[in-house]
């Protein structure tokens, strides 16, 4: 059964669900507001349980209260906000996190009070969907959950109005639109080779009005995209590439393009992998689930600026056929590429795309991928670094993931380091040695991009998550969609 949410006017307590939520921010009194509420409805048993848990408001503190019929509501939570101001995406995790304890705690209805801030209804909306999100396609018997979270009731204090409806029901699409890209990351790479991303892609594109060109290896061949077919030629399952378009009515203010690596497994090929943690590579393909799932936030918000996904899909196997060290192939954009370590495959199917992507002649071009593990010695498995070959593009990033709630960190495209790319042999080689690795993956990039306003995600470690935080879950996260949506609509607006 699908996630059904709505939106009204009523109270916590009055309002029939197993479960009511509620944020307190830091300091409220518990003879004040909602606790006063709770109290005059359950008697001391408020004041005692909340002094006994020490319960003050802090972020994330809980107090659960069995309501035992004398409310509508069956159990209520009250959630600790922190100290105001609150933002949106404040409201968003705060709703991730009701909905992620709601679904945890078996309640089939959950009923959620939004805190008074701008833009809190879009917020609540996606948190709660991607909260509630879980992964059970290959759970069978005792493994399926018998609860659901089925129904969820947000609750406010101003009259509800059609936009207040409109903006829930926008949530609701871009939370489901990041769940289709924790999905796709999710499932095993047996079922998800480069052929089924690439259908993954061209269904979002049907079911949302958007063109879409895919190109199989005899495309891509065809094209000249010769770095994803080395990539892809170690493989039984071949390489694909897809563009998707979004066009608004009218005039579009900007046209922006957004490339995603599609790996949908990454052994490293003949410079293989250590067994240890290798089945994590089947989530390399987190950029290009990003982009899928963008454009169809895209398609749901209808921002008037021309939108382009483009996604490399690949799997790097080793076999007879795989490409090799040593080995130098041409390019889309004509450079040509000496092979170091065919672990360093994502750069190339990149560098293709991007060289794609340039002739769009795009006001911006934005890569995201899970390329370095140095990356994530950088910054930490929560934190994505950014590159940008414009200061103006690098501000705007900042300004659109602090909006956005995510985690990035601005990396410096260090020049002496580019010299680590030169190749006897070749245009480039493309990998320099280990020290600044998650520096150098960029470099190379930057050699497709031209004078193109580029901006480079490395998005390696919070792509997945080991265990839940903020508004992900455990496995495929989405981080970046959210991100990638502040952007294009500060594009919309200047
Ligand atoms: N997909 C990996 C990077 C990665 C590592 C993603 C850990 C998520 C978690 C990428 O293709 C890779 O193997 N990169 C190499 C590059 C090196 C050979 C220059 C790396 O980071 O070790
Ligand atoms: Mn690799
Ligand atoms: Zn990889």
């Amino acid at each position: 059964m699908p996630l059904k949410l709505s939106i009204s006017t009523s109270e916590p307590l009055s309002t029939v669900a197993d479960i009511a939520v509620v944020g307190v921010t830091e300091g409220a009194k518990p003879d004040d507001g909602f606790l006063k509420d709770l109290a005059a409805a359950l008697g001391p048993v408020v004041a005692h349980n909340l002094k006994r848990d020490e319960f003050t408001g802090k972020k994330d503190q809980v107090a659960d209260f069995q309501t035992n019929g004398a409310t509508k509501a069956a159990r209520v939570v009250v959630m600790g906000l922190g100290k105001g101001p609150l933002t949106a995406s404040d409201v968003r995790v705060f709703a991730a996190k009701a909905a992620r304890l709601a679904q945890g705690s078996k309640a089939g209805s959950m009923s959620l009070a939004l805190p008074n801030v701008p833009g809190a209804e879009r917020a609540a909306a996606e948190g709660v969907v991607l909260g509630a999100y879980r992964f059970l396609n290959y759970m069978t018997g005792d493994r399926v959950p018998k609860a659901e979270l089925s129904k969820v009731q947000l609750l406010t204090h101003e009259k509800v109005q059609k936009a207040h409806k409109d903006a829930v029901s926008v949530g609701e699409k871009i939370g489901n639109a990041i769940c289709l890209a924790r999905n796709l990351i999710n499932e095993p790479p047996n079922e998800l080779y480069p052929e089924k991303l690439a259908d993954a892609a061209a269904k979002v594109c049907k079911d949302n009005g958007l063109e879409c060109i895919v190109l199989d290896r005899e495309g891509l061949e065809k094209k000249g995209m010769k770095l994803i077919v080395a990539v892809g030629q170690g493989s039984a399952r071949p390489p694909h590439f897809v563009h998707m378009t979004y066009k608004p009515k009218g005039t579009a203010k900007k046209r922006l393009v957004f490339v995603g690596k599609g790996l949908t497994f990454d052994t490293g090929g003949i410079c293989i992998k250590p067994a240890p943690g290798m089945e994590e590579m089947k989530g390399d393909m987190g950029g290009a689930a990003n982009v899928i799932a963008l454009m169809a936030a895209v398609a749901a918000l209808k921002p008037q600026v021309e939108v382009h996904g483009l996604i490399g899909c690949a799997e790097n196997m080793p076999d007879g056929w795989a490409y090799r060290p040593g080995d130098i192939f041409g390019s889309l954009d004509g450079k040509t590429v000496e092979i170091i370590n065919t672990d360093a495959e994502g750069r190339l199917v990149l560098a293709d795309c991007l060289a794609y992507g340039r002739a769009l002649k795009p006001d911006m071009m934005l890569d995201n991928a899970t390329l370095t593990g140095a990356c994530v010695v950088a910054l930490g498995p929560t934190v994505s670094g950014y590159y940008a070959n414009r200061d103006e593009l690098a501000d705007r990033m900042k300004t659109a993931s602090k909006d956005a709630g995510e985690a990035m960190w601005h990396m410096p495209l260090v020049e002496d380091l580019r010299e680590g790319l030169k190749s006897d042999w070749a245009d480039l080689k493309h990998t320099a040695d280990r020290w600044g690795g998650s520096i150098t993956a960029a470099l190379f990039l930057r050699e497709f991009v031209g004078d193109t306003p580029w901006i480079h995600v490395d998005i390696a470690g919070p792509s997945m998550a080991n265990k839940p935080y903020n508004v992900y879950a455990k496995g495929g996260t989405g981080h970046g969609v959210l991100t990638y949506l502040k952007l294009i609509e500060s594009f919309e607006n200047s």
